[in-house]
């Protein structure tokens, strides 16, 4: 597959782990004889987004040597910026019969042959620290904490391969993987694009920041994630058209392109704020937003610490540039969205509802304020709570 001069996916190579139809051909013979793992849903998308390239420079599940660092010093052994461990956790009882050095059959949760893992090592890890050092808490209340906990106790590390890249049952239009959205930046003569990572319904405050953002860029790639997300976050169809409802109606669409990123949530604030910029930079974006408690969830991270975070990288080291925003709300004073670095208000002056709050209108049936999400928006998510 060819790429694109003038992007660099991060460490330098996109990755392409799909199979040839040779390749496919060859697995396929093998599928009854190989030795079979199951796959959660994370570790389906983890997958799918090594083999696409969205995870470059990554071509497997991380061996010990990158685990270790990744975790502790948010590098890989060579040194590269990498900030979540992307690992394939079994209990002990699947990891003992698997031979390093053979390859592993890797079945979807339905038990649909759907890749290889050619076994390089196993080895086990101590989950306490992953979660201190990843999620910066050993709460188990926590999301992402919760998924360590619950996962088995043994890595299965090394390269894959993705049997075939497969549309998305939901947003196949959507589907643009980075070797398709590097194409498109660059045939629109994008020079700058902006990336805008999300796991909720668009509100004002995001169109804020969005927008503000590309007044400097040439281009926004919106792009929500709709892999796997904790149960009380509003559907990934459900947000899907509510970005295609604003779209239409707020957004010049020749500098906006929506495609989805399959990656599952972690909630790990700081460290997956660092975590989607590579992945955007590996879509070929050159600048990535970063808001107020990026990625975070509950109270286990302070407002500004995934912006904080970009520090602890020297200038230009992670080759994506992030784009930082205060804590946007509309502002009754001056009748137009803000942040306490453009507005006069008093904190009694700010229209802010936090995504629970929302819920709560939602669920009760009333509509969000216009001042909080466009009326087509808050429509939308209405009617999608009225046929839930
Ligand atoms: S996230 O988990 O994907 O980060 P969300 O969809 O809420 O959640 O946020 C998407 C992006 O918008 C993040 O960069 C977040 O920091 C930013 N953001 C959300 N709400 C606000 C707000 N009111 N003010 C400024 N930034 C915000």
């Amino acid at each position: 597959m060819s790429q694109h001069a003038n992007i660099a996916p991060h460490g330098g190579e996109l990755i392409n782990r799909i199979a040839s139809a040779s390749q496919k051909a060859e697995l396929l013979s093998l599928a009854e004889s190989l030795p079979r793992v199951t796959l959660d849903e994370r570790a389906c998308s983890d997958l799918v987004m090594i083999a696409i390239g969205a995870f470059s420079p990554l071509t497997g599940f991380m061996t010990q040597s990158d685990y270790q660092p990744v975790t502790d010093t948010m590098r890989m052994a060579n040194g590269l910026p990498w900030s979540i461990p992307i690992t394939l956790s079994v209990t002990s009882a699947v990891a003992e019969p698997l031979t390093v050095g053979s390859l592993v059959r890797l079945d979807d949760p339905t038990g649909r042959f759907i890749g290889v893992l050619e076994l390089s090592e196993k080895y086990s890890y101590d989950k306490k620290h992953e979660a201190a050092k990843v999620y910066l808490t050993e709460d188990a209340k926590h999301p992402g904490v919760k998924v360590v906990y619950d996962q088995g106790e043994v890595n299965l590390a090394g390269p894959i391969w993705l049997l075939e890249r497969e549309a998305h049952p939901l947003f196949p239009t959507y589907q643009l993987d980075p070797v398709v959205s590097q194409k498109m930046f660059q045939d629109k003569g994008w020079k700058t694009i902006v990336g805008f990572q999300t796991r909720n319904p668009i509100h004002r405050a995001h169109e804020y920041i969005q927008k503000c953002a590309m007044e400097t860029v040439d281009g926004l790639f919106l792009h929500p994630l709709v892999g796997a997300t904790k149960e009380d976050d509003i559907p990934a169809d459900v947000r899907m058209r509510c970005y295609e409802i604003i779209l239409e109606h707020y957004y010049p669409l020749d500098r906006v392109i929506l495609g989805i990123n399959p990656a599952a949530m972690r909630y790990a604030g700081p460290r997956e704020a660092i975590f989607h910029a590579l992945i955007r930079k590996n879509y070929g974006c050159t600048h990535f937003i970063v808001g107020r408690d990026h990625a975070g969830v509950g109270d286990y991270y302070g407002t500004y610490d995934a912006q904080y975070i970009f520090d602890e990288f020297a200038e230009g080291e992670l080759g994506i540039v992030p784009m930082k925003f205060e804590h946007a709300f509309y502002c009754t004073v001056t009748k137009s969205m803000a942040t306490t670095k453009t507005s006069p208000s008093t904190p009694e002056q700010r229209v802010h509802l936090s995504g629970t709050k929302v819920r709560d209108l939602l669920r009760q049936g009333e509509l969000p304020p216009p001042e909080f999400s466009r009326p087509e928006v808050a429509a939308e998510l209405i009617s999608a709570m009225k046929n839930s």
